[in-house]
């Protein structure tokens, strides 16, 4: 059998324990899979002393992921840590410039290093791999990366961050409010203390990013993404798209338009018959639309230590499977020098169904005007209804308009010409319609 693979791990907390577990448990049946055996000589993390209920008592410990990076006599160095910025970025630098192997599964960090470290990996010869990174224990990384190369890919899109899936889920199962659903899912573990960072797009918008560069073959535009979150979503929305045949979902989508590409995240309404719209609580799921292939649904479990070390594991094992010397994998699909400049298209010009909601005072004529305003931006209505389950309250009923395939400006337009009439009370609401194929 061959020489064992070295690997150090830093970063040992929800994801890193898991794995240093797993390593140990399956230690044969991994080198029986590999020819050769994965051990794990080296460790770091913050606090030496913490019980994590792995023995880690034999294995040489690094105060810091830098050390062991610089010095640990490692073939591949596996970043847990998190973060874009700080120990997990400057360890993955060091490793990567001795030629030693990175696995992570830091978005973050791809999202916002990705390009420089994937040429400071090729330039050295070594490998980043980073299945992990989006949607968990979901192989789409070596999907897009490598089985559907040649394909023309003219749509990727998912709901990549469990939070938001099981509180939007809850709403509509329990019928209760966001800010109800949001302290269930902290008590139970789903949504961090200060939940920001998910529920306002940001952690989709990360793994929308790097999905986007393996898609497209441009270079990672983190920044260029339209977000919107979930926290503006309220009952009656989810009520009247159920009544419309949708569900609400937080949906990252990426989409080669004439103009350029489209990056967003935002609530979205799918057909309640469509598979995606079947993805309850805090499963995720990743679609691809493309020209040989066709359309590609994986689902599955995005996050937890177990799905996300599966991940990790699967590209150690691919290290410990590869022939030294052997013929590399691009990093992000293509050689990180040729990526393309990212050309994005205005939000402005994307074209698709909307959903508004208007709640208006109850008095003759706003039908009309309402039917005006959008006649007047061309645009055509699916269908234009009083809510059936909003009862006339105090003067005020709620007009809910489902838009045929329309551009974002004249919805824009429209809707702000209804915000200077004396007859709507409070914001509208906008969200947009997606029509997946897959499903
Ligand atoms: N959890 C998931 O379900 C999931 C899913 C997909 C991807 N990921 C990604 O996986 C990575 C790890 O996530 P996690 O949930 O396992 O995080 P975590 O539970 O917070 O663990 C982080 C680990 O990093 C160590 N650490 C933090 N800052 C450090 C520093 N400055 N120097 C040295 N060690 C440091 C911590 O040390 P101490 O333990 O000593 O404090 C801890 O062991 C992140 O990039 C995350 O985005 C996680």
């Amino acid at each position: 059998m061959a020489d064992a693979l070295k690997i150090g791990i830093a970063g040992l907390g929800t994801v890193g324990a898991s794995l240093v577990r797993i390593l140990q448990q399956r230690h044969d049946e991994l080198a029986a899979t590999c020819g050769r055996a994965i051990e794990i000589v080296a460790v770091s993390a913050r606090d030496k002393s913490r019980d994590r209920g792995i023995d880690i008592s034999a294995i040489e410990w690094f105060d810091t992921p830098e050390l062991l990076a610089q010095n640990g006599e490692i073939d591949v160095f596996v970043e847990l840590i998190g973060g874009a910025e700080g120990a997990a970025d400057i360890a993955v630098r060091h490793a990567l410039a001795r030629g030693i192997h990175v696995v992570t599964a830091n978005k973050a960090l791809l999202a916002r290093h990705g390009v420089e470290l994937a040429i400071l990996a090729e330039e050295k010869g070594a490998l980043l791999n980073f299945e992990a990174a989006v949607a968990g224990g979901i192989p789409i990384i070596k999907a897009l990366r490598e089985s559907l190369t040649g394909n023309t890919v003219s749509r990727v899109y998912g709901i990549m961050n469990g939070t938001c899936n099981y509180i939007l889920t809850k709403m509509e199962k329990e019928g209760l409010s966001f800010d109800a659903c949001l302290k269930e899912a902290q008590r139970l573990g789903y949504a961090e203390a200060d939940p920001a960072f998910d529920i306002e797009g940001n952690d989709t918008a990360h793994k929308l990013a790097i999905l986007t560069t393996l898609a497209f073959g441009t270079k990672i535009a983190a920044d260029e993404i339209y977000l919107e979150g979930i926290s503006n979503i309220s009952i009656d929305d989810i009520h009247a798209a159920a009544d419309l045949g949708y569900r609400i979902k937080l949906l990252g989508v990426a989409q080669r338009t004439e103009t350029g590409i489209e990056q967003r995240v935002h609530p979205t309404m799918v057909p309640v018959e469509s598979v995606i719209a079947q993805v309850d609580g805090v499963t995720n799921a990743v679609a691809v639309e493309s020209d040989i292939l066709g359309e590609l649904l994986m689902v599955g479990p995005g996050a937890g230590g177990n799905a996300t070390a599966s991940s990790v594991l699967g590209d150690i094992a691919d290290i410990a499977k590869s022939q030294p010397g052997a013929q590399r994998v691009p990093v992000l699909g293509r050689p990180a020098k040729s990526l393309e400049t990212y050309k994005r298209a205005q939000m402005q010009s994307h074209e698709g169904g909307y959903f508004i909601r208007l709640t208006v005072a109850d008095r003759t004529g706003v039908f009309a005007g309402i039917a005006t305003h959008m006649a007047e931006n061309g645009i055509s209505l699916e269908s234009i209804v009083q809510h059936a389950k909003q009862p006339v309250n105090g003067g005020q009923k709620t007009i809910i308009l489902v838009t045929h395939a329309t551009m974002e400006d004249h919805v824009r337009t429209a809707v702000d010409a209804i915000k200077a009439e004396d007859y709507l009370v409070g914001e509208p609401q906008v969200i947009r319609i997606e029509r997946p194929k897959a499903g």
